[in-house]
């Protein structure tokens, strides 16, 4: 089966974007660790980015058919700044019936407080935060254990 990791806004600019922040990996880095991970997992994983939120909500919506046909497991999703304004994010989550980790590199909620709510948090299976790049492996073995029930 297979495993949809999304990043959004602005993290097609990791490695140079605020790496007090968000570490020196880059995105390139970071599809590359996905990719081991799923070898590791035994999973197919395929990687996307994109700074629009229409692409996300459609790719959400594919994510979720592909689930209903038994062919993946479910989406680890970074929305960056659209987890702090995405309504259209949340319903679409719920729209399409799709397991979804949310993921954050940096922890959050030890930074400004419009980060502190997310609209991603009330529809995502699970989320990992705070815990660097890292989090990308993290959140497909959940996904992963949640389908294995072990
Ligand atoms: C982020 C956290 C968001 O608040 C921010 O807008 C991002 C990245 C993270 O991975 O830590 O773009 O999702």
């Amino acid at each position: 089966k297979k495993i949809l990791v999304l990043n959004g806004p602005n993290l097609n600019l990791l490695g140079t974007r605020e790496p007090a922040q968000y570490g020196s990996d880059t995105l390139a880095d970071v599809e590359r660790l996905c990719a081991e991970a799923g070898t590791r997992l035994g999973v197919e994983v395929e990687c996307r980015q994109t700074n629009h939120e229409g692409a996300l909500v459609d790719w959400l919506h594919e994510a979720g058919r592909e689930v209903a046909a038994g062919r993946m497991l479910g989406v680890v999703l970074n929305a960056g700044a659209y987890t702090h304004t995405s309504v259209a994010l949340h319903d679409a989550i719920k729209g399409a019936s799709v397991p979804v980790i949310e993921l954050h590199i940096s922890n959050v909620h030890a930074r400004e407080s419009f980060r502190h709510h997310s609209y991603i948090s009330p529809a995502a299976r699970g989320i990992i935060v705070g815990l660097g790049v890292k989090g990308y492996a993290l959140s497909m073995d959940a996904l992963v254990r949640l389908n294995d029930d072990v």
